[in-house]
């Protein structure tokens, strides 16, 4: 398993590696924890989800509203273990009303691959539901508006860990401005929620130097979630 997903994460990310020829391939995807029926009980049904998407399409709490083209809500399991925090859309979310769609979302969806998980097994929004113009940095107002929505996000997923990818949405989850090479290697809590930070994919694209480190973090991220690393 461990094997399997390192290759395939280090094809994706272009690092070279040695192949064992007798290394045999298993399906990673075996490991994702299924919930069992009777986690999920108390699950918000489809029209809580319904309201607060409707809310978020009118939104207008900041001036984001009047250059979007669309929201860009989340997507995914809504009852996943694993809820992926990114920062806003870009260009590519915003024409197609769905997070990480572009060269980043590639990106993240070996990342993924990496946890263990196809991208329809877990949660994925963004801090931002509005694409800021030219894509910008969010600005703090647009963030204060805005976080409230994933944090409702979050309590219907009820996910048992967060991956924060990027610095803002690291430094929007956990309130503080710390850098992402210090939040890395920890798990952070915040509203009982564990919290692991790593690179942004935008990031990698720019930094291919950073792979390996995002790779540890992913590793990292497992164990918490194993409850095998604290
Ligand atoms: N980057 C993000 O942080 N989120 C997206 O949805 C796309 C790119």
């Amino acid at each position: 398993m461990g094997d399997e997903l390192q290759r395939r994460y280090l094809d994706a990310m272009g690092i070279q590696r040695w192949v064992a020829r007798s290394s045999r391939a298993a399906c990673p995807i075996g490991e994702t924890t299924v919930r069992a029926e009777a986690e999920t009980a108390d699950q918000p049904d489809a029209s809580e989800w319904d309201s607060l998407q409707a809310e978020v399409i009118a939104c207008t709490r900041c001036e984001l509203h009047k250059t979007r083209t669309q929201t860009v809500f989340g997507t995914g399991n809504r009852q996943a273990d694993w809820l992926i925090v990114g920062e806003a859309p870009g260009a590519d979310e915003d024409r197609e009303g769905e997070p990480f769609v572009g060269r980043a979302g590639e990106l993240l969806n070996e990342m993924l691959f990496a946890t263990g998980h196809r991208r329809e097994q877990v949660y994925i929004a963004n801090i931002l539901k509005c694409r800021p113009p030219g894509n910008r940095n969010p600005q703090s107002h647009e963030i204060s508006c805005c976080v409230d929505y994933l944090w409702r996000q979050i309590r219907m997923v009820q996910p048992k860990i967060i991956l924060a990818v990027g610095g803002i949405a690291a430094n929007s989850l956990l309130q503080t401005d710390a850098r992402v090479g210090e939040l890395r290697g920890k798990v952070h809590y915040v509203a009982e929620q564990a919290v692991v930070v790593t690179y942004h994919p935008a990031y990698l694209l720019r930094s291919p130097l950073e792979k390996r480190k995002v790779w540890d973090d992913l590793q990292f991220a497992r164990k918490v979630y194993r409850g095998v690393a604290h």
